[in-house]
């Protein structure tokens, strides 16, 4: 039996910040189990629609299962492509847009999907199951400049370069196959500091380089904008300090060309109550934006 119990990240900032008109039209563009799609549906009424988005299968059967059909369109498709995806479902303009960025704790915590340092299983982080790279190709086959760039990049871990050249060497032995084996690698490449397990960082850059997500940012964002009716809001969680810039480029050029007004000067953070409860809440940030 799937547990539904957990509260999403922020979900009273998030409806606050959405401020949900019950016959308007919202789309939650990373539906995963679907609890802020759950909590938008309870504020709709009979006229009230909301589009439910996720590139992973296996989050949308969970979330149907929690949603049921009621008002809730459910769709497989990544977020870079959401104009043709909300247009292919009747939609052209909306009230308001959810990006809760990353993983899911389910994805996560499911061992065979490669996430968790943690996991004996193969190196995957693949979010849609369709596509053909896996962390595993990255891991097996990239140079070790580009590994030592993602790591860089997108694990911000100042050791990238003695990690990629310690997987480098360790592949020309044996194919890493599995997240411990990467993980162990990792931990001899630059030794334990802190708290963090030392693959923390470099599992990180992985899973952004393999769902290309700072690209599909990029692209989501765009779209998500344009997607809004005149004071429609754009709501964007966010988990690491790339994302969050991101998103504060964009929000602050939007409002620079006179398209948007910021609901957020600076990001809102989850209250200590809420990060006890639920660590991965701790990193959360917040922003948003109106149309205009
Ligand atoms: C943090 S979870 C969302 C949790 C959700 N808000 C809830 O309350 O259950 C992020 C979800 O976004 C999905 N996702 C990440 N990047 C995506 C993308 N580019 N396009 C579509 N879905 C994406 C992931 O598959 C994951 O299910």
């Amino acid at each position: 039996m799937t547990d539904y119990s957990h509260v999403p990240v922020m979900r009273d900032e998030v409806l606050a910040m959405l401020d949900i008109r019950p016959e308007g039209t919202y789309i939650d563009a990373t539906v995963g189990l679907g609890g802020h799609s759950a909590a938008i549906l309870a504020l709709l009424g009979e006229k009230g629609r909301l589009l439910g988005i996720d590139r992973d299968e296996a989050a949308l059967t969970l979330a149907a299962e929690r949603l049921g059909n009621n008002r809730v369109t459910l769709k497989k498709a990544a977020f870079a492509d959401l104009g043709d995806t909300a247009k292919e479902n009747g939609i052209d303009a909306c009230d308001g847009i959810l990006l809760d960025l990353g993983v899911s704790m389910m994805q996560l915590k499911d061992h065979e999907r490669g996430f968790s340092f943690q996991s004996e299983h193969e190196l995957d982080m693949r979010m849609d199951k369709t596509q053909l790279t896996s962390a595993w190709h990255v891991v097996n086959e990239e140079t070790e400049q580009e590994l030592a760039r993602i790591i860089y990049e997108y694990g911000e871990e100042p050791f990238s370069r003695r990690i990629a050249r310690r997987i480098v060497a360790e592949r020309k032995k044996q194919k890493i196959d599995t997240c411990v084996q990467l993980a162990s690698i990792v931990a001899s490449a630059c030794g334990r500091r802190g708290k963090t397990h030392p693959a923390t960082r470099t599992f990180q850059g992985l899973r952004i380089a393999v769902n290309r997500e700072m690209e599909q940012l990029r692209s989501g964002l765009e779209s998500a904008g344009a997607l809004l009716n005149e004071g429609g809001r754009l709501c964007v969680l966010t988990y690491h300090s790339l994302e969050d810039r991101m998103v504060k480029h964009f929000m602050r050029d939007g409002v620079r060309d006179g398209r948007f007004a910021l609901l957020t000067k600076k990001p809102v953070s989850a209250c200590r109550e809420e990060v006890v409860g639920n660590p991965a809440a701790r990193s959360a940030k917040l922003r948003g934006v109106q149309r205009l």
